[in-house]
């Protein structure tokens, strides 16, 4: 079976984790600073605070932006469950609007439409690792005094212009987990150029802490461990030759399909990095099956629109039309793009795809 996904967990690796192991400081210590500096300098940004997930990373982040009760924030329907109940948490409502046709991402227009006083922030998806059309959602930030919160727990390394995702709003919210285009194992991290908003963000991970015994404010233990960010620093070491591979099995798969199924699109003002490389079919659920009896792993991210999803019944609001995250929930069909692939591996999932339309 040719996987979806395959973490890259190298000699590398082995070697930091055991460095680690050997010298006792298994909890959040200088490998977490080492990582944390990293981060930052690799995304252009002032600082990168490194959290327990990417789910953490959206929960403090919007929490250190003073999300809370009462309040809402705008987020995309078509997405991975964790972009909504991680605004439920903090007592604030997701406000649920559709997406755009050819990005899969959050459509501004939509956006701009579903804003009332009580919304804080909109959180656009950089869905499969392209980005979300950031410059009209500036522009309603501005305009309207909100903040742009960018959960980019798929897209490590993609640019919006010459930016990368994570950089452009108030924060970014990464994840590592072992799917992603970089791991550490599990693991988050959340960016900002705000020293205030950073300074929070420690607190919060770390029991409200803001010296020995000083609680600032009511926070948790949501720390990334030494041994996670050991990896996670050689894993930033080889993120931007691995998003080559995708972009490039990406092309090649796309020469082989795009006469015979619909095949993703990259905007122009887009570098996109392949998380999944994602086709769509009116007969999604029998190209899956043929797959699968290719030995072909594909997945269906995501086979609901978050609106669907039974926990955020009551929880939140559903603004305008999700007409567009419907359809795409019935099309969606992700083919394997890692680096993990060899040339034939993406031949053979090529052919598998153009004999189910023969
Ligand atoms: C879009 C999106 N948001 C949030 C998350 C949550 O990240 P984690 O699984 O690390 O908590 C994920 C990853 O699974 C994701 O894909």
């Amino acid at each position: 079976m040719i996987p979806i996904a395959q973490p890259h967990i190298g000699p590398e690796e082995q070697k930091v984790v055991q460095e680690v192991l050997a010298s006792g400081m298994l909890a959040q210590g200088p490998r977490v600073a080492a990582f944390e500096e990293a981060f930052a300098d690799f995304m252009g940004v002032e600082h990168a605070v490194a959290v327990a997930s990417g789910t953490e990373a959206i929960r403090l982040a919007l929490l250190a932006i003073g999300v809370g009760p009462n309040s809402e924030v705008i987020i995309p329907a078509f997405t991975f469950v964790a972009t909504a109940t991680a605004v439920m948490m903090t007592g604030a409502e997701p406000v649920i609007v559709d997406v755009e046709e050819e990005t899969f991402c959050m459509d501004p227009v939509a956006a701009e439409a579903a804003v009332t006083r009580k919304t804080k922030a909109i959180m656009p998806v950089h869905l499969y690792g392209h980005p979300a059309d950031m410059g009209p959602l500036l522009d309603i930030c501005q305009e309207r005094d909100l903040d742009l919160v960018e959960d980019a727990a798929q897209s490590h390394g993609a640019r919006w212009k010459d930016r990368r995702t994570g950089s452009v709003g108030e924060v970014g919210c990464f994840s590592f987990y072992p799917t992603k285009n970089m791991t550490t194992g599990e693991g988050g991290a959340v960016t900002t150029s705000t020293p205030e908003v950073a300074e929070r963000l420690r607190m919060l991970r770390q029991h409200g802490l803001a010296g020995p015994y000083q609680y600032r404010m009511l926070g948790y233990n949501s720390r990334m461990t030494d041994i996670e960010a050991a990896i996670g620093l050689v894993q930033l070491g080889t993120l931007e030759g691995f998003n080559t591979a995708r972009r490039m099995n990406a092309e090649t798969l796309t020469e082989f399909l795009e006469d015979v199924v619909r095949t993703p699109t990259t905007a122009s003002w887009a570098e996109h990095v392949f998380h999944q490389y994602t086709i769509r079919s009116e007969d999604r659920d029998g190209l899956w099956d043929h797959m699968r009896k290719r030995e072909v792993g594909c997945g269906v991210y995501y086979p609901h629109p978050v609106s669907e999803i039974p926990i955020l019944e009551g929880k939140s609001r559903v603004a305008g039309s999700v007409e567009v995250a419907t359809r795409l929930s019935h099309e969606v069909l992700s083919l394997p793009v890692h680096p993990g692939l060899s040339s034939q591996d993406v031949e053979t999932v090529a052919m598998a795809v153009r004999e189910f339309y023969r």
